[in-house]
């Protein structure tokens, strides 16, 4: 089973960049490596990691208009573990067309130096997703226990099936992870319910994210989550089980 990882949902705040480079942190602790491809025109994985999209001279883009991968990816500044292909204003463009395959082919030159290659996607389901989606082993949905969250899966889910169907045979949906759980919420518990009676008990990675201040924060520090000592290590423990699971699902 392949490597590549692909994080999406079309709807943005709900934590892609978030469990993306939460994993990241995770891998980076347990000394694996681990490629984080940012494919959002924000760039805001690309920024957490110490870089600025703004200034970045060779980027996704690039890599999509066949500059090879190895020119454009970088160490980040989290330490020798955690590299990325950094995003750049230039992908917003490349939201609208391109060739679907480029994408994975650039990275099945150098997805085995990697234990995981993570895509953090833009929050759309337009040809980046689709370019992720296509490049990628395995799909991962992430959602927030909230009623407009969990009525996009449905969309996500078609997106996974059209490219398994049209350019990646190889495409698994992996499963749906769920971020901003509140400690206590009779609404959250009752959305966390329909999502397990929609895509099935075993779809839901466990344990799921719970909201806590130290991850926003580490976010805007940009910082690993594991970086917090105990203030943390809550969270940080959430990550380590969440990557031991995809380590699971990318040995197959
Ligand atoms: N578990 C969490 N607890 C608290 N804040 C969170 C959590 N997950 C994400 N956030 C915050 O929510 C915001 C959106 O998260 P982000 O990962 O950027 O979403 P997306 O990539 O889906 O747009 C960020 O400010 C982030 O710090
Ligand atoms: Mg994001």
């Amino acid at each position: 089973m392949g490597r590549v990882v692909t994080v999406l949902n079309q709807k943005g705040g709900v934590g892609k960049t978030t469990v993306a480079l939460g994993l990241a942190s995770a891998a980076a602790q347990a000394g694996h490596r681990v490629l984080v491809v940012d494919l959002d025109p924000q760039g805001s994985s690309t920024w957490v990691l110490g870089l600025d999209p703004a200034m970045v001279e060779l980027s996704a883009a690039e890599v999509l208009s066949r500059t090879p991968v190895t020119k454009a990816m970088l160490p980040s500044a989290w330490g020798g573990e955690v590299w990325v292909l950094p995003s750049s204003p230039r992908l917003l463009p490349r939201d609208h067309g391109g060739n679907p395959t480029r994408l994975r082919d650039a990275l099945a030159e150098v997805s085995d130096q990697f234990h995981a290659v993570i895509i953090d996607c833009p929050p759309s389901l337009g040809s980046l997703s689709a370019a992720a989606l296509a490049a990628a082993d395995h799909a991962v949905i992430v959602v927030e226990p909230s009623a407009l969250s969990l009525r996009g899966v449905g969309a996500v889910a078609d997106l996974v099936d059209e490219v398994w169907d049209s350019h990646n045979p190889d495409l698994e949906l992996a499963g749906v992870i769920v971020n901003k759980v509140p400690a206590v919420s009779g609404e959250a518990d009752r959305r966390y319910d329909e999502l397990t009676r929609t895509v099935g008990k075993r779809a839901v990675w466990q344990p799921v994210i719970p909201q806590r201040v130290v991850v926003n924060q580490a976010i805007g520090e940009r910082r690993p989550i594991h970086a917090y000592g105990s203030r943390s290590a809550e969270v940080a423990e959430v990550f380590d089980r969440l990557w031991a699971k995809l380590r699971r699902v990318t040995k197959g």
